[in-house]
């Protein structure tokens, strides 16, 4: 079996949480030999020239550091300030700086010279995400001719959100380098279809494949997922350890997981709250949401903007409502390990995944898995989740609308167990139907299988 080469921005360290991605790929690559290849989180004085294996693990890991001008440019710079809010619709919080674009190009060139020296010619490799989106492109300059997929995690941009990059035809260009461009939903599928015709003057060619220029690609939607047997586990035991008191029959836990994030519907998810609590008198000392969530991308002027923006709502819905005994929100703003959410998750009666725009959500399908099937709680998703598409069952809202919001926050409490068992059944069983290990056998099987070909000259 071809070995597989895992690359992305992050490369996952011992110390961190194991999340979803790591969980989905060690099988995967601990079967093949493989190695994940990824940015070991440090910056260092000077770019360092080759890349370096880290030890332990299941599978092989090799590291490179990044300078602090490449990491200004590379990442906070054209990875988060102009593809990240494009692809999520948001280019009005886009910041354009052509020298940083040259810095994303040139971190993508010297990562493609460094995996050139360690892959063998029948290496497999999986390009993860928006922050190596040449790579192939590089790699392909350099005369590599394995195959190579890219997966993206994110939402793909509209054809008016495409337009706003400052080098969309680019772009174009890089995807086509790919044998395999994997997108979560088909309606991303959809968008990359009409953007790459859009910008790029993109046709389809035979077998569904997208034509670019003189170069041929697949697109198409492999859902990410979830490990939902091992998450469940988890859910049980850690149920068991959570602090006492936590769980009470008068008062009802709605959670909500999200990096603070502008993409993750925060203040209208308060607002929604606030609505609710205000419509529902009753329920006011008797529900309460716990709101976690982690810092991410910290200095950069829209994340230090929702921050505020966040943490103003929060204290002034507490301040509006909260006694001495109760407060309706309690938000918090620190990670928090992965085996205590799955125990929240199981102690609450309902989820609130409300993102504006969001390429999969996974915290959505990991609720799910960690329901007690015979009690279980309510998710209520977002219709612009990813996680929507496969989750009918769910309670789906349009994040914008605070007053349905928080409609749906009163259905999700006021829900029969009758009516949570069905709902929770079919999602269940929707999670097991497409778990990540079909996932990464679907993704691998299709990036294994013919190569796309080249239009005739
Ligand atoms: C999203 C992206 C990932 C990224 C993660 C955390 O899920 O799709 O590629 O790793 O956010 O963001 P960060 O900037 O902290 O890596």
């Amino acid at each position: 079996m071809a070995r597989l080469v895992c690359i992305s921005n992050r490369l996952p360290m011992e110390a961190g949480p194991a999340g979803g991605l790591v969980v989905a790929l060690s099988a995967a690559l601990a079967e093949s030999g493989g190695t994940w290849v990824g940015w070991s989180g440090a910056t260092a004085a000077t770019p360092s020239p080759a890349l370096a294996p880290i030890d332990g693990g299941p599978f092989g890991r090799l590291a490179f550091d990044l300078t602090e001008a490449e990491v200004a440019g590379y990442y906070m710079g054209y990875a988060n300030s102009v593809l990240w809010p494009i692809l999520h619709s948001r280019a009005d919080l886009m910041r354009i700086a052509h020298d940083e674009l040259a810095v994303y190009k040139a971190v993508n060139r010297r990562l493609a010279r460094m995996v050139l020296d360690v892959i063998a010619a029948d290496d497999l490799l999986w390009v993860h995400d928006f922050h190596l989106l040449p790579l192939a492109w590089e790699l392909r300059a350099l005369g590599a001719r394995n195959r190579v997929g890219l997966f993206l995690h994110t939402p793909f941009a509209a054809p008016h959100d495409m337009a706003a990059l400052p080098n969309a035809g680019e772009v174009a260009e890089w995807l086509a380098c790919h044998d395999l461009v994997g997108l979560q939903t088909e309606a991303d599928v959809a968008r990359a279809r009409a953007s790459l015709a859009a910008v790029a003057a993109a046709r389809p060619g035979a077998g569904g494949q997208v034509v670019i220029g003189r170069r041929a690609t697949r697109i198409a939607a492999f859902p990410v997922a979830i490990d939902v047997g091992e998450f469940a586990a988890l859910a049980g035991a850690e149920y068991r350890r959570l602090p006492p008191g936590l769980v009470r029959p008068d008062r009802a836990l709605m959670i909500g997981v999200d990096r603070l994030d502008y993409t993750k519907g925060l203040p209208q998810r308060f607002r929604a709250l606030a609505a609710f609590l205000e419509a529902h008198e009753d329920w006011q000392g008797h529900v309460s949401l716990l709101q976690i969530a982690p810092p991410t991308r910290e200095g950069l002027a829209a994340y230090d903007a929702i921050r505020d923006e966040t943490e103003a709502l929060a204290g002034h819905i507490n301040g509006r409502f909260a006694d001495i005994t109760w407060s309706p929100l309690r938000y918090i703003h620190r990670p928090v390990a992965r085996e205590r959410l799955a125990g929240l998750h199981r102690a609450a009666r309902a989820a609130l995944v409300t993102p504006l725009m969001d390429g999969m959500n996974l915290v959505a399908k990991e609720y799910v898995a960690a329901q007690d099937a015979a009690d279980p709680g309510v998710l209520v998703l977002s219709q612009f989740a990813g996680a929507a598409e496969q989750m009918a069952d769910a309670l789906l809202v349009n994040p914008h609308d605070i007053e349905q919001v928080a409609g749906a926050i009163h259905v999700a409490l006021s829900m029969p167990v009758r009516d949570r068992r069905r709902r929770h059944e079919r999602l269940f069983a929707g999670l097991l139907a497409r778990d990540v290990h079909w996932w990464s056998a679907a993704f691998l099987g299709t990036l294994r299988g013919p190569r796309p070909e080249p239009p005739p000259a």
